[in-house]
């Protein structure tokens, strides 16, 4: 699937939250409010326990189905693990890969996001890749470095027309579920900083058109100046999107500042 940034890209993350009785009321209120939301790429990502029935609410609305992780091997012995193909038939279309909470707690490494990259790309799904700098690695000056670092790695061997088929998240790990968001000057030097790099690799056309999430503690209160910060494409939301209300007010909030940046 071909993406383009020219509308805000709103996904929510809810991490290990929910019943699946609770996703399809969310997901129900959500969808109501839809046909109100098409300037705006939406995508929702719960657990894999409730993604057959939250496709089964949004189907035939804008809404698309998002996955929290992958495995790269198709089928197998792999206790625990859930393939690509199982996500597709799921009704995914996009799976966020390297999330830090993975990298922290579950040992993913720009080694694994690679290989996971590469095996959702291979089956038509979309790789949301997470990437960030700890509270540590700031204070220190390394933020570019670890971002650089993690976009080298993370798209290592991947081709121009994979590349236009992934979504960046950056998701500054001090900034996630501390209610501290970078501020839009901080956000925006590592988003431009990400499409410059994109640019010495792929080109000004792919850079361009690339979308980069920002991610940590946005809120409705706080989207509007994150969004018209010009290389920043929308935001990977985690707390603020259970709540079909917020994810909303976010939403419009998104497509406000983006109509004025334009
Ligand atoms: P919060 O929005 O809860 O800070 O989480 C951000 C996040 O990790 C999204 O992937």
């Amino acid at each position: 699937m071909t993406i383009s940034n020219e509308k805000p890209f709103l996904a929510g993350n809810w991490k290990m939250h929910k019943t699946i009785p609770e996703a399809v009321e969310m997901v129900k209120a959500l969808k109501e409010e839809s046909p109100q939301l098409t300037d705006a790429e939406l995508v929702v990502i719960p657990p894999y326990t409730m993604l057959s029935e939250v496709k089964k609410v949004i189907e035939g609305s804008t809404i698309q189905l998002g996955a929290q992780n992958i495995f790269w091997e198709e089928k197998g012995a792999f206790t625990g693990e859930v393939s690509p193909p199982m996500l597709k038939d799921a009704g995914c279309q996009y799976v966020t890969i390297g999330h830090s909470e993975r990298r922290q707690y579950f040992g993913e490494t720009n080694e694994t996001v690679n290989k996971k990259i590469k095996a959702a790309l291979a089956h038509e799904l979309t790789p949301i890749m997470c990437i960030g700098e700890s509270l540590e690695e700031r204070e220190k000056g390394n933020t570019m470095d670890k971002v650089g670092t993690q976009i080298n790695s993370g798209l290592e061997g991947l081709g121009k027309d994979e590349i236009r088929r992934i979504v960046i998240a950056y998701e500054p790990i001090w900034a996630i579920g501390t209610g501290v968001t970078a501020t839009p000057p901080q956000a925006e030097e590592v988003h431009s900083f990400i499409r410059k790099k994109l640019t010495e690799k792929y080109g000004n056309e792919i850079a361009s058109y690339a979308i980069i999430l920002y991610g940590g503690s946005v809120k409705p209160a706080n989207t509007y100046s994150i969004l018209k910060e010009n290389n920043i494409n929308g935001a990977l939301v985690g707390g603020a999107s259970l709540e079909a209300d917020s994810f909303i007010q976010i939403t419009k909030e998104a497509i406000k500042a983006y109509k004025e940046k334009k």
